[in-house]
Order: C-alpha cells, then sequence, then structure tokens
C-alpha cells in the first residue's frame, strides 16, 4: 500500500507506535510538553544537521522543532521514518543522551524531535508526507 491511515487516539503524551508503511517502520510519537521544550531550547546552530527533511515543507525549511513536528498546534506530534541515517538500522525510542532515539549499531543519539545530535548518521531521521485527516486519525503517504 502506497497510504496508511493510523488511528492515533489511544497514544497518551508520552506514547508512541511504530507502524509499517512501504516497509520501513515509522515512529507516531505523542510527544509530552518537556519533550517539545527540550527541543526548542536548542540553537539550530547546535545541530549537526540544520534541515528538515520534511517532505511537507520546502526542502530548505529549517530544523526547528515545529518543523519536525506535525506543526503548528499539533507540535506533540513527531512522524517519522524510524530509520537510522547511517546504514539504516533501527533507533530505540526513549533512549540516548538527548531523551530521543539511540542507534545502537554505530552509537548515534537523536533528541526528542529525531534530530541527529552525536554519532555517525550525516541526517535527521526523515518525516513522510502525511496528514491528520482528523484529530485522530493520521494519513501517512
Ligand atoms: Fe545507526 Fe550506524 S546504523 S549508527
Amino acid at each position: 500500500l502506497s497510504t496508511v491511515e493510523v488511528d492515533v487516539s489511544s497514544l497518551e503524551p508520552g506514547m508512541s507506535l511504530t507502524v509499517k508503511w512501504r516497509g520501513k517502520p515509522v515512529f507516531i510519537r505523542n510527544r509530552t510538553e518537556q519533550e517539545i521544550e527540550a527541543a526548542k531550547q536548542v540553537p539550530l546552530s547546535d545541530l549537526k544537521d540544520p534541515e528538515a527533511r520534511n517532505e511537507n515543507l520546502p526542502a530548505s525549511a529549517p530544523a526547528t522543532d515545529v518543523d519536525r513536528s506535525a506543526g503548528e498546534g499539533k507540535e506533540n506530534w513527531l512522524v517519522m521514518i524510524g530509520v537510522c541515517t547511517h546504514l539504516g538500522c533501527i533507533p530505540l525510542g526513549q533512549s540516548g543522551e538527548f531523551g530521543g532515539w539511540f542507534c545502537p549499531c554505530h552509537g548515534s543519539h537523536y533528541d526528542t524531535a529525531g534530530r541527529i545530535r552525536k554519532g555517525p548518521a550525516p541526517e535527521n531521521m526523515a518525516i513522510p508526507l502525511f496528514e491528520f485527516t482528523s484529530d485522530t486519525v493520521v494519513r501517512i503517504g
């Protein structure tokens, strides 16, 4: 299937689920206020990859927290392809030095916005095309 629809109504803040889309895992996380705040505090100059890598935005969009999220008013939602941008392992959630994801293959640390912060991965985890078709349903692809 080229698109999948996911009911996210059961995800309280701090909960995630993973769905398969085009053979890849997609992480959907309802982020906590603390996770959002932590990501917002990071100056863009601290980022290894300053680009949002968000298919829903122009390629030039910066990797601000809002541009990594589902956007204004839906900043709690992070929808991203759960594949490490180094060599393609699947990172572990709520792990690593930045409280986001950690890839155990070669030690890449991602923050709570899925941005690469430390380790060999070159890019932020990719945000696929997606859209909320209601408050509780997200369509990916
Ligand atoms: Fe993730 Fe190498 S594949 S750090």
